[in-house]
């Protein structure tokens, strides 16, 4: 009876397995940027992810959230991030909406407002694996990491002066290319 039980055990778990193998192996999973979610996959990603954080416990900010450290925040924004999570009544950027999982817009809504900054400071040190949100600990240094971090996370409660700042770049002036274009051309021969 026991016996049993433990090959029948045995042959449920090794169907499973082999089902779960062949579930990828078939191609039946998903693979494109396009395609819908795995079963489980954004309660399981989401768990783990939320896991992590809890466990790093990560302590308060060590910088104040004042317009200095925002207005920097914004800077290190606007070069590193607004590609893919855009900036604030502008366009979005065609990359946030043609990755899997699509990368929020960070300053519409309530963004990552809601979160408390340790989480997005953890997010931007060790990046979210599988998404496409990269880590940036080894290009920003910590406080850097903060500025950013509290920017995002007071990003519906920004002063004029750190909109300001987060405002695109304007096109570069038309009546000076024509000069620029020849010189780099010749500097790409070389
Ligand atoms: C190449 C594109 C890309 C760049 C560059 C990028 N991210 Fe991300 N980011 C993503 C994607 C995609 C996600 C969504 C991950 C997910 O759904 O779990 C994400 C998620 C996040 C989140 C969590 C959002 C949420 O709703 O919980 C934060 C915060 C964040 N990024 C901040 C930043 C900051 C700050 C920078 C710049 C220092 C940055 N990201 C640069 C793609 C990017």
């Amino acid at each position: 009876m026991f016996k049993t039980l433990v090959v029948g055990m045995l042959l449920g778990m090794a169907l499973l397995a082999g089902g779960g193998y062949y579930y990828f192996v078939s191609g039946m999973a998903p693979a494109a940027a396009g395609d819908p979610m795995m079963p489980f996959e954004h309660m399981l990603a989401t768990r783990s992810l939320r896991a992590h954080i809890e466990k790093a416990n990560i302590p308060p900010p060590p910088i104040a959230a004042n317009d200095e450290t925002l207005i920097a925040g914004a800077k290190l924004y606007k070069e590193n991030c607004a590609v893919c999570h855009g900036l604030p009544d502008h366009t979005p950027p065609v990359i946030a909406d043609n990755m899997f999982p699509h990368a929020p817009l960070l300053f519409k809504g309530k963004g990552v407002s809601d979160d408390p900054p340790q989480e997005s400071y953890w997010k931007i040190v060790n990046g979210i694996r599988l998404t496409g949100m990269p880590a940036f600990k080894s290009q920003l240094n910590d406080t850097q990491m903060w500025q950013v971090a509290l920017l995002v996370a007071g990003s519906d409660k920004l002063s004029d002066a750190v909109k300001k700042e987060l405002m695109p770049e304007p096109p570069p002036d038309a009546s000076t290319a024509p000069m620029a274009a020849p010189a780099k051309a010749s500097a790409a021969r070389r």
